[in-house]
């Protein structure tokens, strides 16, 4: 049976948001490899929570090791990836959660069908751009991946053999050369404020 059969006992999203204090929505952080994503999405998580918000962060290597472990890094797997966490993070909105995945989501295809599956429910969708130099994130490599990729041990590496499509209108852009987790995270909830994202306070 479908949860639309049980529409009368079945809250609305406005209703639910007056049980809480905001309505779900999602904050797309995409970037590349080592560009800094999780690390601001988990300070913002840990923002939002302590200011009594629902949050929670989303991040693709984690779940790559789960609910994704079956995909690669081809275009097509990486869109059926961006498919499913977008999705999840639909699931998600509908509970009253402020979501926030963390994935590189290289693909503009890939980000604006997420985008357009939010819109058709009136749901919030917020891109992020973590917007870190290739040189800068490289000169990380914090799990030595874009050197595997540079000596061809491992393909289809993002920012290497495989694309990365800045974002052409991001609603937040964030400068990691000049802006720390803890500056950007704050910066981010500073947007969100100014957006009316927090209606009941
Ligand atoms: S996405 O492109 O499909 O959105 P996702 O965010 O889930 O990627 O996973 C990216 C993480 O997988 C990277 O941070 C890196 O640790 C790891 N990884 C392993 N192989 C690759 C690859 N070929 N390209 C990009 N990331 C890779």
């Amino acid at each position: 049976m479908e949860r639309e059969d049980f529409a009368v006992a079945r809250l609305s999203k406005e209703e639910r948001a007056q049980y809480c204090r905001h309505q779900g929505m999602t904050l797309w952080l995409t970037g590349l490899s080592a560009a800094g994503k999780s690390a601001v999405g988990f300070t913002l998580e840990k923002l939002l929570l302590q200011q009594g918000y629902m949050a929670y962060a989303l991040d693709g290597d984690i779940l790559r090791q789960g609910l994704n472990q079956d995909l690669n890094f081809d275009p097509v797997a990486r869109a059926e990836n961006i498919r499913r966490v977008g999705e999840v993070a639909k699931l998600m909105n509908d509970s009253g959660v402020i979501t926030i995945a963390c994935l590189i989501a290289p693909y503009q295809k890939d980000r604006a069908w997420v985008r357009q599956r939010h819109q058709v429910e009136n749901l919030s969708f917020i891109e992020v751009f973590i917007d870190t130099p290739l040189a800068v994130c490289e000169a990380r490599d914090p799990k030595g991946l874009y050197k595997k990729a540079r000596q061809g041990e491992i393909t289809n590496f993002t920012g290497i053999d495989a694309s990365y499509e800045n974002p052409l209108q991001p609603e937040i852009t964030i400068d990691t050369t000049v802006m720390d987790p803890v500056a950007a995270a704050g910066f981010i909830m500073n947007d969100l404020q100014q957006r009316g994202i927090f209606p009941n306070d």
